[in-house]
C-alpha cells in the first residue's frame, strides 16, 4: 500500500520534508487559468472536521508547467498532477500539456465548481482526457452523488485507470451570531467525519469496477488506512491530518504494519479477504 497526500493538503515545495515521507506527491488542482480562489475566511474548524472554501486557488497551467513542475521534479518524488476545469476541453488540454515521462499519473478532480457531477458528464470528461494523454488517469469522485458506483462504472467505461475516493462534502458552519463562518457561505467538509462515507464509497466502487483505488477521507492512523484496504483501496491519501501532524505519513506507515499484525494479516493486500472471511478464521472476532 502506498501513502500519498490528498490534493490541496500539502505544498511539497514549502514542506519538502513532509513530501519526502510520501510514496508519491499529488499537486493541488491545476486549472487552465490562474485562480485567486475565494475571499477569506476560507478555512474553518468544526467539531467534526475542517471546512474549506479555497475555491481552487492555483497558479494556472502555464505557470505550473514552467515554474512549479521543474522545481517539483528536483524533489525526486513520483508526481501525480491534479487537473480541474469547467468543461471537458479544459481538462483534456491540461492533460495533453503534461509531459508523459515526468509524471506518474493524472488525477481528474471531477468535483470542481460548475462541473456537473452526473455520471454522463464525468464520463465525457474522462473520455476527452483519455484521447488527450497516455498517462494513467485517476478519476476523483465525490460521494455527494446518490449512486457513486454508477459514476464509477461510467468513468471506468470511459477509460479511467483508477479512482480516487472521496472529495470533500459540501457543508456549512455558523458563528456565534448564526452567520456562516466562511465568506463564501458553504465549503467542503474534510477530516474524520468523512471516513465512514468514504469507506462505503470505496467498497461499492471497488465492487462495481475492480479498478485500483486511492482511498481518502478522514484517515488519521494506520488502522484507518487498513480499513480502507479492507474495503478495496490499494493506496491511501492523507489530507486534513497533515495540517496538524506533518509527521503523519511516516507515522501512519509504521502504524499500518502494527495494525496488520493486530488483525493477523501479513500485508494490507490481505485485508479484503479477511473482511469477507468466516468468523472462525478471524484473529479478532467481528
Ligand atoms: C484545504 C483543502 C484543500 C483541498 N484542495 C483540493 C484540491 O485542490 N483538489 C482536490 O481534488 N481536492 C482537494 N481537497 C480535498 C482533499 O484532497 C480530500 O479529498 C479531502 O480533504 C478528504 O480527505 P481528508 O479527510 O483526509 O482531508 C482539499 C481539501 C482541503 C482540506
Amino acid at each position: 500500500m502506498r501513502i500519498l497526500n490528498a490534493s490541496g493538503c500539502l505544498d511539497a515545495l514549502a514542506a519538502p520534508e513532509v513530501a519526502g515521507q510520501l510514496d508519491a506527491f499529488v499537486t493541488k488542482t491545476i486549472t487552465p487559468l490562474p485562480r485567486e480562489g475565494s475571499a477569506p475566511p476560507r478555512i474553518a474548524e468544526t467539531e467534526h472536521g475542517m471546512l474549506n472554501a479555497i475555491g481552487l486557488a492555483n497558479p494556472g497551467r502555464e505557470r505550473f508547467l514552467t515554474e512549479h513542475l521543474p522545481k517539483l521534479r528536483e524533489l525526486g518524488l513520483a508526481l501525480w498532477v491534479s487537473v480541474g476545469g469547467f468543461c471537458a476541453d479544459d481538462y483534456a488540454e491540461t492533460c495533453a500539456s503534461l509531459p508523459v515521462g515526468e509524471i506518474e499519473a493524472i488525477e481528474l478532480n471531477l468535483s470542481c465548481p460548475n462541473v456537473d457531477e452526473a455520471a454522463d458528464s464525468a464520463a465525457e470528461i474522462v473520455a476527452a482526457c483519455r484521447r488527450a494523454t497516455e498517462l494513467p488517469l485517476y478519476a476523483k469522485l465525490s460521494a455527494a452523488h446518490p449512486d457513486v458506483a454508477e459514476v464509477a462504472r461510467a468513468v471506468a467505461a470511459a477509460g479511467a485507470d483508477g479512482l480516487s475516493l472521496i472529495n470533500t462534502l459540501r457543508a456549512v458552519a455558523l458563528d456565534r451570531n448564526l452567520r456562516p463562518v466562511l465568506a463564501r457561505g458553504s465549503g467542503g467538509l474534510s477530516g474524520p467525519a468523512l471516513k465512514p462515507i468514504a469507506l462505503h464509497a470505496v467498497s461499492v466502487c471497488s465492487e462495481a469496477t475492480g479498478l485500483p483505488i486511492v482511498g481518502m477521507g478522514g484517515i488519521q492512523s494506520g488502522r484507518d488506512a487498513l480499513e480502507f484496504a479492507a474495503c478495496g483501496a490499494c493506496n491511501v491519501a492523507l489530507g486534513t491530518v497533515l495540517f496538524g501532524d506533518p509527521g503523519a505519513p511516516a507515522r501512519v506507515r509504521a502504524e499500518l504494519a502494527a495494525a496488520c499484525e493486530d488483525v493477523g494479516v501479513a500485508t494490507p493486500d490481505d485485508a479484503p479477504a479477511l473482511a469477507k472471511s468466516p468468523e472462525t478464521e478471524r484473529k479478532v472476532p467481528a
